[in-house]
């Protein structure tokens, strides 16, 4: 938007443009008009003793192509915005047009998400069409991070995996789209000491029988009692509430090294898994709730078989 002064240059300069041309095409009409018989306008220039400069008046035609352009400036600029900050008879913006846009595409697939609202989770999983549309909601707002076929990466959860560390079933990982996950683990480096780092790490990993110091691991098990049993549980199960992950089995999401151990428990793990709410409709949210499941199931499905 322009603002006032300019918007007032803006249509004198236009109008006085529009009313020059007007001016101009009329006033080489009047030499036209002049026109009659044997009257050759000559402008009075004469080179190479016979190469006249004649000063004849565009042809009819080609003047009214010019009118025709003046009309049509007029009646664009009356009715779509162009004549300084005046909006134009039809309202037209682009807003509105981007608007209309949405809302016709909102339209043409309100039908199919509708069908697939009033579908039962199994009948979801089963429907070819269902999974397809799933499929591409995910390649779109899940792929980058949790991967294309959802076995994530470090830092990034497996979704097809039976480890969930926010709990699972349909209503937890709708839960997790639409108001994404906020895990928070303080550093407890500090608080364990120089030597209590080395003891606990050891103890954590006995918990899901990985290679261990088991001296330092009995050391290692009275501080965990102390720091991690509040989120992580007496035997290292987790804490779905939490999204604190399971110790005890072997599924890592940053890694069961002694060094990444280490580096989780100096800085700290803030893993964050954004919120969908305003991105995706809800008829979207559950289709996507009901495809990770559907992945799941059927990597099941090919691991039983192996
Ligand atoms: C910007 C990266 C990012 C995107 C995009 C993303 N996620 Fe996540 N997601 C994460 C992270 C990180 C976590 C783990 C949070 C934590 O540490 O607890 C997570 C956790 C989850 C969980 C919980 C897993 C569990 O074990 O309990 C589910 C379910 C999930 N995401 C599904 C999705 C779906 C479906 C989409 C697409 C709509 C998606 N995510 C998009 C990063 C992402
Ligand atoms: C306040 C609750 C809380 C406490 C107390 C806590 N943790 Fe955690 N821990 C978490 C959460 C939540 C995560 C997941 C972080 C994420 O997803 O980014 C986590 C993640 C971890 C991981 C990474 C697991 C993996 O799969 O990679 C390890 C290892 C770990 N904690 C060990 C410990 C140890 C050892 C202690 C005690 C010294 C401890 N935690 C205390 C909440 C806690």
């Amino acid at each position: 938007m322009l603002n006032t002064t300019w918007s007032v240059i803006a249509i004198v300069l236009i109008v006085a443009s529009i009313l020059g041309c007007w001016w101009l095409l009329h006033w080489t009409k009047g030499i036209s008009d002049r026109d009659d018989e044997d009257d050759i306008h000559d402008s009075g220039h004469v080179w190479d003793h016979d190469i006249r400069e004649l000063n004849n008046p565009l042809p009819r035609w080609w003047l009214n192509l010019f009118n025709i352009t003046i009309i049509f400036a007029i009646v664009y600029l009356a009715l779509y915005p162009g004549l300084g900050n005046l909006p134009g008879v039809l309202g037209w913006t682009q807003e509105n047009r981007y608007e209309e846009e949405l809302a016709a595409a909102e339209a043409a697939t309100a039908g199919v998400y509708a069908r697939y609202a009033d579908m039962e989770l199994e009948q979801l999983i089963r429907d070819p069409d269902a999974m397809a549309t799933g499929r591409r909601l995910f390649g779109q707002n899940c792929a980058m991070c949790h991967g294309s076929d959802a076995r994530g990466g470090t830092g990034f959860p497996n979704l097809v995996d039976e480890h969930w560390q926010w709990g699972e079933g349909y209503d937890a990982v709708l839960t997790a789209i639409t108001g994404g996950r906020q895990a928070a683990m303080p550093p407890w480096a500090q608080a364990l000491g120089e030597e209590g780092v080395p003891q606990v790490v050891e103890y954590v990993r006995s918990l899901s029988g990985l290679e261990h110091d088991a001296a330092l691991a009995a050391d290692g098990q009275g501080k965990y009692a102390m720091f991690c049993v509040a989120c992580h549980g007496p035997e290292g199960k987790g804490n779905p509430l939490l999204g604190a992950p399971n110790l005890a089995d072997n599924d890592w999401l940053y890694g069961s090294d002694r060094e990444v151990i280490v580096q989780g428990l100096q800085e700290g793990r803030y893993g964050q898994m954004p919120a969908f709410e305003d991105q995706l409709s809800e008829e979207r949210r559950k289709l996507l709730a009901a495809y990770v499941l559907g992945m799941g199931e059927a990597a099941a499905i090919l691991e039983g078989r192996q």
